[in-house]
């Protein structure tokens, strides 16, 4: 962890001030507190929510392992890398003296979901970094009830995966998709030094809030309205897909881009927007027929205790609207020539009810300026764009560096 006077930038936020300020007091030697703190942690369970590779998969037959949909061993170069938070999974290959990107996924689909694109950019021999975000895939997590998912907690995760690789990661090119390009777009913000490029794939980060209904502001208010265990039920039933036979083809996608009106239960656009919980049916792993968004999404409904927690602690807290003073700072340091970053580029699909390209491309040329963003709609595609037009954010990134 670095030292305390060198967040000073991050230190800015509250959230972040929070944290590290529990940090700092233990640091100068309040160890009773801490252990009081620890101490009651552990009377009222556990403070991180187990990932299935704790919780679920030691119980697995062999039959099981063969159909799960993101296997453990889905990508090369894994490693658990250990912290206060919990564990995060990390996935590292390509070549060790390759350009350096990190991916980020979005809010449910762990790394499994952008394969195709991370084994595209190692053949033309870049040096690839995946991370499950905490709660998701097979990071475990802070409990929800203790942490914030923000910010500061997405923030701190980038950093442990980049201190945990054995090469250097001091200059790489950030690629976020949806939530991830909202993190992405964060972390970038506070640490121009790191960041040679930056592609924000249907990212979030400005979505505007006229898209979140009464519904949904009821469902993830934070005043304590609806019990928390209910929300938990809710949401869970909102994201499951459920066996393949009973679904019907995406039809709130069809809906949400075909109606305007102001009316209808859920508007268009936004990560809560039902249009995020239909998934595709894709697979993401060839040879593994079980490897699809939706029956990913749904065995994390099953097997990972903290998916829920983290898909609403996500929606309440990470930086996925009214970023706009964030942005402006990569603007800013672009401009006077603080770090490394000279343009960030926009990958958005034509068609995506959730981030809508018209809405991103006019609010993201007001916030960095016309000259700094760089746009590319990709025809035909929805939300999807990261998962199955992967060859053409591949071309984004050999044009930018
Ligand atoms: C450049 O802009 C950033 C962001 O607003 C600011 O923090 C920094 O102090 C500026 N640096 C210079 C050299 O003006």
């Amino acid at each position: 962890m670095p030292c305390l006077s060198e967040l000073s930038e991050l230190s800015e936020h509250p959230a972040f001030r929070l944290a590290f300020g529990v940090a700092g007091a233990a640091c100068f030697g309040t160890f009773v507190l801490w252990r009081s703190i620890h101490g009651s942690l552990e009377l009222h369970g556990p403070p991180h929510i187990p990932s299935p590779r704790d919780a679920a998969m030691p119980a697995l037959s062999e039959d099981e392992v063969r159909q799960l949909p993101y296997p453990s061993d889905a990508l090369p170069g894994a490693r658990d890398v250990q912290s206060p938070y919990g564990s995060t999974r990390v996935y590292e290959w390509g070549p060790a003296d390759g350009r350096r990107l990190l991916l980020i996924h979005g809010i449910s689909t762990p790394s499994i979901a952008l394969t195709g694109l991370a084994y595209s950019l190692v053949e033309r021999g870049y040096r690839v970094m995946l991370f499950d975000l905490f709660g998701r895939g097979y990071s475990s997590g802070p409990s929800p009830s203790t942490h914030q998912y923000d910010s500061a907690l997405y923030t701190s995760q980038i950093l442990l995966c980049l201190q945990s690789s054995p090469i250097p990661w001091t200059s790489f090119t950030l690629i976020g998709y949806s939530l991830g390009g909202a993190i992405a777009a964060d972390f970038t913000s506070y640490f121009p030094n790191l960041v040679e490029g930056l592609v924000l794939v249907a990212s979030g980060g400005l979505i505007r809030t006229e898209h979140i209904s009464w519904k949904s502001r009821l469902l993830y208010s934070t005043g304590g309205l609806l019990p928390e265990s209910l929300i938990e039920r809710l949401v869970a039933k909102r994201l499951w897909t459920g066996p393949v036979e009973a679904r019907s083809i995406e039809p709130e996608i069809a809906t949400a881009s075909t109606s305007s009106s102001s009316d209808h239960d859920e508007p268009k656009g936004g990560l809560r927007s039902h249009a995020v919980y239909t998934s595709s049916n894709i697979v993401l792993l060839p040879e593994n027929p079980y490897s699809t968004v939706s029956h990913v999404v749904d065995w994390q409904i099953i097997h990972h205790q903290g998916f829920i927690p983290a898909f609403i602690s996500s929606i309440r807290y990470a930086p996925i609207h009214n970023q706009h003073q964030r942005w402006k700072k990569i603007a800013d340091n672009i401009r006077n020539g603080t770090g490394k970053l000279n343009q960030v580029w926009l990958v958005l699909g034509e068609i995506d009810p959730i981030i809508i390209a018209d809405e991103l491309v006019e609010d993201a040329q007001a916030t960095f300026g016309e000259d700094i963003v760089h746009i590319k709609i990709v025809k035909g595609s929805g939300h999807e764009v990261a998962i199955d037009r992967a060859s053409e954010i591949v071309d984004v990134v050999e044009q930018m560096l």
